[in-house]
């Protein structure tokens, strides 16, 4: 079996400890042997990126550009084989996990973009003979914390803009899912960066993040809640800059006057496709009185013939939970719907040809927003119905909860299309459209909960990942 193995300083080393990478939709199939680094070697995957950077961040930005060009190049050539690695060791389907590949090699491409087009500004002298200008620097050495279900893509975002603006980088993958994370460092290697510029941790959190937070100039996450505030509380200790992409519990409206083929769509592929574990998934559907009805019954349809498989075959539209312990944790929130008087269509746990763990969706009709399955992050394919009497008591409702991703409306009038959009509470607004699935190029984030620190992607990554400096100049 194939080992795999940490990137420190440019040479590829073994640690403390070595993990099966397990395919969630058949467990007999392992993905590879994952070597976790040690504390210590965290520590000098750090020390590796601060020899790296003085030349480093002093290369023209066409030498950082032609390089993501190249990884861009690469990952596209490899779509199929990187997509159908991403659905063996997370579970999306095909297309999905080849969609996610093709992203990510959009983002490097964008971002070698970015690399050119980042400059400065020059302002009009109030003092005679005293000129001002700010430039924007790399932050430094910048640790990279992702999480495994955007396995390539979300990595691609944050280490495309890292090296565009020429910072190190010391890059740790879910635990879960570090094949992605090792093929995007190979590929990034080849395509020319110096030793020491990227360097790979993988491994536990607990045993590697620490030294990560305490050695870097600024760290960019994507993960829970509660592990954002942890790296928040440490982080602020060193104040060092923080970038934190969190959880969400979306609300979806569904207006009377909505299409409901439209509301229907964008309600199964946001809250169900890719297994609902996106943090943009659509957890809550907020349904007016007179649509009630029509659309529960043609969600549940949808529902009933939707195709839970093997995230490998052709005719599998959902695929596996990650893994038991998630796919125990969503099971056990539509019990505590249905202890709640919640009345369940799905969620139950499915056996296919292959050992894995596979599950039904869930919708949970009848729930208030109160209920606790309407107040936590599930992560999984599980959504519920609130009843709600028109668009003033959706839009309380949508609003109504600690935080504030993405959000959806389905209806054909302009007059509440706007209006949400303008009032909506969080960062991400759609119009009849799904809360999840979002382009490359333009800001992404969140509010209250749910993000913390300047926006990632887009020409909004440039706030994270460089720091302006204003000089004043008597020439
Ligand atoms: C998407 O919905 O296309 O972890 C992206 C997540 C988000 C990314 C969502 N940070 O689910």
């Amino acid at each position: 079996m194939s080992l795999f193995k940490n990137l420190i300083a440019g040479e590829w080393v073994e640690g403390l400890t070595t993990t099966r990478n397990i395919n969630p939709s058949n467990t007999d199939d392992v993905v590879g042997e994952f070597v976790g680094a040690s504390a210590e070697q965290a520590t000098q995957a750090v020390a590796a990126a601060r020899a790296a950077f003085p030349a480093w961040s002093r290369t023209t930005a066409q030498v950082r550009a032609d390089i993501l060009l190249k990884a861009a190049e690469e990952l596209f050539a490899r779509r199929a084989e990187l997509g159908e690695l991403l659905s063996r060791e997370e579970g999306k389907t095909l297309p999905e996990g080849t969609g996610e590949v093709i992203r990510a090699s959009h983002v490097m491409r964008f971002f070698a973009g970015e690399a050119i087009r980042v400059c400065g500004e020059i302002y009009p002298p109030v003092r005679p003979n005293v000129t001002v200008e700010v430039t924007r620097e790399p932050v430094g050495i910048v640790g990279v914390i992702t999480p495994w279900n955007f396995p390539i893509a979300i990595p691609a975002w944050k280490i495309g803009a890292a090296l565009a603006f020429g910072n190190c980088v010391v890059f740790k993958p879910a635990d879960l899912t570090p094949g992605c994370g090792w093929a995007l460092t190979d590929i990034l290697v080849r395509a020319g960066l110096p030793a020491g510029v990227l360097n790979l941790v993988m491994g536990r959190g607990s045993v590697v993040g620490d030294p990560i937070v305490d050695g870097v100039d600024a760290i960019t996450f994507t993960g829970s809640v509660p592990t954002g505030r942890q790296i928040a509380v440490r982080a602020i200790g060193t104040m060092t800059k923080i970038q934190l992409e969190m959880g969400g519990k979306n609300p979806l409206i569904v207006l009377d006057d909505a299409d409901l083929d439209v509301a229907v769509e964008c309600a199964v592929n946001g809250s169900f496709y890719s297994t609902g574990q996106r943090c943009t998934a659509s957890s809550r559907l907020v349904v007016t009185e007179n649509i009630h009805d029509r659309f529960v019954a043609a969600v549940k349809a949808r529902l009933g013939k939707v195709v839970v498989g093997n995230a490998l075959s052709a005719s599998t539209q959902i695929g596996p939970v990650v893994d038991l312990k998630q796919l125990e944790s969503n099971m056990r929130y539509v019990d505590i719907g249905k202890r709640d008087g919640a009345i369940c269509f799905g969620g139950e746990r499915l056996s296919r040809e292959t050992p894995g763990f596979y599950m039904a969706p869930a919708l949970l009709e009848g729930t208030t927003n109160a209920m606790q399955i309407n107040r936590e992050e599930v992560f999984g394919p599980v959504a519920s119905v609130i009843r709600v009497k028109n668009y003033d008591e959706a839009l309380a409702v949508a609003n109504d909860t600690m935080f504030g991703l993405s959000s959806g409306i389905c209806t054909t009038s302009l007059k509440y299309a706007k209006h949400f959009q303008r009032n909506s509470e969080a960062g991400l607004v759609m119009v009849n459209v799904p809360t999840a699935g979002l382009d490359y190029h333009v800001p992404f984030g969140g509010r209250k909960a749910s993000s913390y620190g300047p926006r990632e992607q887009g020409s909004y990554a440039v706030e994270f990942f460089t720091s302006v400096k204003t000089s004043y100049v008597n020439p």
